[in-house]
């Protein structure tokens, strides 16, 4: 807890060896991760396919962590409910990729799991005007989405500091998650900017030691009160 506010970990295994992916889930456990961020890609709304549905049902019975879906695919309506189904209790969607946002929002929750929207970088807060109280936590991309290991883009830190005066604003009780280039440099500003979930892929699973890269990450924020 950071000011009354907790902070979430979430590594993102994207940047993972697929062949040992259960060890390598242990090992964030061990270091503190509290949530597992899980990028569905479908080479169609972002230039990379990833994992689907499959992936997700065996992680289920993989972690005791709550798994993240972010859901880079276009029409995700379509599929939000099966990725909860699948175990995901929280699920994603661009506000890019979604004509209609408030009804794939209403349709997450109601399957049982938080509503995420997501943010390109490019794409101003003000979007989010109507969908913020159908929303659980909003997703601020500081990479353009479709690839780990990218450097991040600096202007997310405040846009994530205006983001955090509108839902206070607003009086909502909605979370502010960060994802994309996340590393020791940058994770105090964006948690003292008002991020509270933290995904980070290549500064964990690009490291030598994940488990050890998950403790740094996590001491970095309680630097930034
Ligand atoms: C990018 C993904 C991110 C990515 C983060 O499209 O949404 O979750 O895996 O990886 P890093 O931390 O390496 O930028
Ligand atoms: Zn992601």
């Amino acid at each position: 807890m950071i000011n009354g506010r907790t902070i979430d970990i979430a590594p993102s295994i994207l940047s993972a060896d697929f062949s040992r992916l259960g060890e390598e889930i242990a090992a964030v456990e061990r270091g503190g991760a509290s949530i597992l961020h899980v990028d569905v890609m479908d080479g169609h709304f972002v230039p990379n396919l990833t994992i689907g549905l499959p992936v997700v049902k065996s992680l289920a019975r993989a972690t005791e962590l709550p798994m993240d879906a972010h859901l880079m695919i276009s029409e995700p309506g379509r599929y939000a409910q099966q990725f909860v189904e699948a175990g995901a209790s929280m699920v994603s969607v661009h506000i890019e990729a979604d004509a209609h946002l408030h009804r794939t929002l209403t349709l997450i929750r109601a399957a049982g799991a938080q509503a995420g929207v997501v943010l390109n970088p490019a794409t101003p807060i003000e979007a989010l005007s109507e969908a913020l109280p159908f929303a659980d936590y909003v997703l601020v991309m500081s990479v353009n989405p479709g690839f780990g290991g990218q450097k991040f883009i600096e202007t997310a830190t405040d846009k994530v500091r205006r983001l955090r005066r509108m839902i206070e604003e607003r009086q909502l009780a909605v979370r502010i998650e960060i994802d994309g280039g996340i590393d020791l440099e940058n994770i105090a500003s964006v948690v003292a900017a008002g991020a509270e979930i933290i995904v980070a892929g290549s500064a964990i699973f690009g490291a030598p030691d994940p488990e050890a890269a998950v403790r740094g990450l996590r001491e970095a924020t309680v630097q930034c009160v």
